[in-house]
């Protein structure tokens, strides 16, 4: 028996008894027992309730044997403590987005503990009810995400606004990249200390910039974070969507993996981000509605691209649509497992 999970020993690079799955947006609509509970509460009541936000976070994990448990929360919640007013229509809407030096001067940068005390109840009711074999992923946005919802106003194909104050009042875009950076180490680090057992921190829409763009503004506010969360000594991931030409950048950052989209072979992935980090990834969503056997065949792919090294997590390029069959679900899990024990006795 080993110590540890195989979440964490691949988090870590180190064997594992089967190439560890969890699912990015496991917990969610495609789950008929998670719709039923939002038909009786909207989705901000439902992450700020603990026993429900708890409850849903455990519905994948009763349902499939996943390897991790992801804290059902969001990207925009500890942002609301700065002062802007949140809503989701179904995605995140900012009703007075931020757009000036003045505005970005105005927002505070709120203690976790004090300010959204329910994510950290909703920790501590999962570590109790979680089986030791199902380590707790606690997550954040990374400033470059937040910062485009918060200028944008809500999502955006090309987030041309939030770019515009990229471009227009770089000293005042710093500022605020600079603000989100601080809020979301402390709130992370708040997560750790509450029970989370791995950190994640989506970069969403990292893909909108280009290499020198994402050097000069989101890399120096993600080094900020990853820099402080390094301490904590759990693992910690990175996700920067659609980042395949801006990896060269993301091998510099102190964190143990690094999330992969679908559209880069891992074993490119791993090239360019060298032997210290592990990768997660990347199934395309889309392969769940694949015919079974196209499915498991896809999925094959990706155990070749990631190769027998350890250090692989497996998971969706991004989150699971809302249509997906729970049946799909299953069989993947289960083939991850047998195919990875089959091809790598460890
Ligand atoms: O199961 C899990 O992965 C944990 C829960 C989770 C949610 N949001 C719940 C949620 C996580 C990790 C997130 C992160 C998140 N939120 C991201 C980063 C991941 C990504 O997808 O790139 C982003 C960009 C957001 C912002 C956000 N929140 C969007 C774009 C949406 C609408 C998405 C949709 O599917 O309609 C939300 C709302 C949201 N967050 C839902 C869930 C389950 C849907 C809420 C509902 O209607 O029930």
């Amino acid at each position: 028996m080993t110590e540890t999970t195989p979440f964490l020993a691949a988090c870590r690079r180190e064997p594992a008894a089967h190439t560890p799955i969890w699912i990015m947006r496991q917990a969610g609509r495609y789950l008929p027992e998670y719709r039923k509970v939002r038909e009786e509460v909207d989705f901000l009541t439902l992450t700020k309730t603990p026993e429900l936000a708890a409850e849903v976070t455990l519905q994948p994990v009763r349902r499939f044997p996943l390897d991790a448990a992801i804290l059902f929360s969001d990207i925009m919640t500890p942002v609301e403590g700065m002062g802007v007013q949140l809503d989701f229509a179904p995605g995140p809407v900012i009703a007075n987005p931020v757009r000036s030096a003045a505005a970005v001067e105005a927002l505070r940068v709120p203690d976790p503990e004090e300010d959204v005390p329910f994510v950290m109840e909703t920790i501590r009711i999962l570590r109790r009810e979680l089986p030791p074999r199902v380590p707790l992923i606690g997550f954040g946005g990374a400033p470059f995400t937040l910062f485009c919802y918060l200028v944008e106003g809500r999502g955006s194909k090309t987030f041309s606004e939030a770019k515009a104050f990229l471009y227009g009042e770089p000293r005042a875009a710093g500022a605020l990249l600079t603000k989100l950076a601080d809020l979301v180490a402390s709130y992370l680090q708040a997560q750790a200390a509450a029970g989370a057992q791995a950190l994640m921190v989506f970069d969403s829409w990292a893909g909108l910039l280009g290499p020198s763009d994402y050097r000069r503004f989101a890399l120096p506010a993600i080094e900020r974070v990853t820099e402080r969360l390094q301490t904590l000594g759990l693992p910690i991931i990175y996700f920067p969507n659609q980042g395949a030409t801006l990896l060269g950048s993301v091998a510099s950052l102190p964190v143990d993996v690094v999330g992969i989209d679908w559209r880069l072979p891992l074993a490119e992935a791993r090239r360019i981000l060298g032997p210290d980090k592990a990768v997660q990834g990347n199934l395309d969503p889309a392969a769940l509605f694949a015919p079974p056997k196209e499915l498991l065949r896809l999925a094959g792919e990706v155990l070749d691209e990631a190769g027998p090294a350890p250090g692989h997590i497996f998971n969706l390029g991004h989150g699971i649509e809302r249509t997906t069959d729970p049946d799909q679900v299953a069989r993947l899990v289960d083939f991850v497992h047998e195919e990875s024990q089959r091809r790598y006795v460890r």
